[in-house]
């Protein structure tokens, strides 16, 4: 029988369930299937291509035969376990920030920089969601050097993972009985929306603050969008700064974006190369109220791009928001995309 021998490690956070839709849907050539993920969900049984498949512990020896290995169980997973596989003989395709800065590491979005998959050494790094999406808009006007970027996110609470959903859910409902309880009951008393995991309230509300604070006054994620797109685009002097901030939306990342260029680009040129893009479309008819929302793009393979505008402040300024799924081009379909780009499995 043809195929691959994968592993998913993760399988049952919010991107290894995606990634196991996706390499459904994708038809990835799976030969076997090994689901891995902690000893919390040893005997819990997930479907796939209408089999129920038993969750097993992940442990230093899962990765005998496989043959690619999609992690994505956290950092600290992939530092313990990511040698274990190559060794076993698996190619490593790593979610988590462990490797992703390693210069023998390749940092790969398939449509931008494939051909470096060609230099792993058993562990190829998938980008950090936001850089992504910010880099799925911006890829196609690369032919006018873009030399600066300053990026605002708007980042959906799944980014943070399962129990993110879970936070937002819970804090709403209450919410919401506090509301039915004051109506029926005549009473005016605010809801006490208790934070869990996230440092404050997350419903009706905005955190800019996601991960730990570091060097300069900028967060963990706001240095990975600083530091990743000079990798992958290959540009160590592209300079860029960011804020990015929790928003209650459940699913796909927004992000405002303002970009300089080397050489004069117009707003015409920027659209009409979004338009011949690959993974990318546009939407941008800002008088039909047509722009990217994350309702939209939720459930979606493609990054959307609109209100492309000028920004006359600076000599070749421009603006962009660019909107993704990002538990699927964020991650898990940017993952199962360079697996296939390494197998040349790549459906048509
Ligand atoms: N969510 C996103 O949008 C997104 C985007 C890009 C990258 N990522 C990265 O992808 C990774 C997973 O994120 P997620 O959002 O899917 O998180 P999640 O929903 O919290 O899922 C975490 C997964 O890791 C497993 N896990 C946790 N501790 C483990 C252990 N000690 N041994 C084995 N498995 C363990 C969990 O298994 P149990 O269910 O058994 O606990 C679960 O399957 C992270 O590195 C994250 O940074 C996430």
């Amino acid at each position: 029988m043809a195929g691959y021998h994968v592993a998913v490690v993760g399988a049952t956070g919010a991107v290894g369930q995606e990634m196991l839709s996706i390499l459904q849907e994708r038809k990835f050539p799976v030969r076997s299937l090994r689901l891995l993920a902690s000893k919390r969900s040893l005997g819990k049984r997930i479907p796939f291509r209408g089999e129920s498949l038993e969750v097993e512990e992940l442990k230093r020896n899962s990765f005998r035969g496989i043959d690619i290995a999609l992690f994505s169980a956290g950092a600290e997973r992939s530092k313990q376990f990511a040698s274990a596989a190559v060794k076993s003989g698996a190619v490593v395709v790593d979610n988590s920030s462990a490797f992703r800065m390693d210069p023998k590491v390749p940092l790969v979005v398939p449509e931008i920089n494939a051909e470096d998959i060609r230099n792993h050494n058993g562990i190829i790094a998938n980008p950090n969601c936001t850089t992504i999406i910010t880099l799925m808009g911006l890829y196609p006007l690369r032919s006018s050097g873009i030399r600066r970027i300053i990026l605002s996110s708007y980042q959906a609470v799944s980014g943070a993972g399962a129990w993110g959903i879970e936070e937002l859910r819970r804090q709403t409902l209450e919410w919401a009985l506090q509301e039915i309880k004051n109506a029926t009951m005549g009473t005016d008393d605010k809801a006490v929306l208790r934070p869990e995991k996230f440092p404050h309230p997350i419903a009706f509300n905005l955190i800019p603050q996601i991960d730990v604070f570091l060097e300069g006054g900028y967060t963990k994620e706001e240095l990975k969008c600083l530091y990743e797109p000079r990798k992958i685009l290959n540009q160590p002097d592209l300079q860029v700064s960011a804020t990015t901030v929790r928003v209650p939306v459940f699913r796909s990342h927004a992000v405002s974006v303002h970009i300089e260029t080397e050489r004069p680009l117009s707003v015409a040129r920027a659209r009409s190369l979004i338009r011949k893009a690959r993974g990318v479309r546009l939407h941008d008819q800002p008088e039909k109220a047509k722009y990217p929302t994350p309702v939209q793009v939720a459930g979606k393979d493609d990054c959307l791009v609109g209100r492309i505008r000028k920004d006359e402040t600076v000599p070749n300024g421009l603006w962009l928001w660019i909107v993704g799924d990002q538990l699927r081009k964020g991650a898990a379909l940017n993952a199962v995309q360079i697996a296939e780009s390494l197998l040349g499995t790549t459906p048509g």
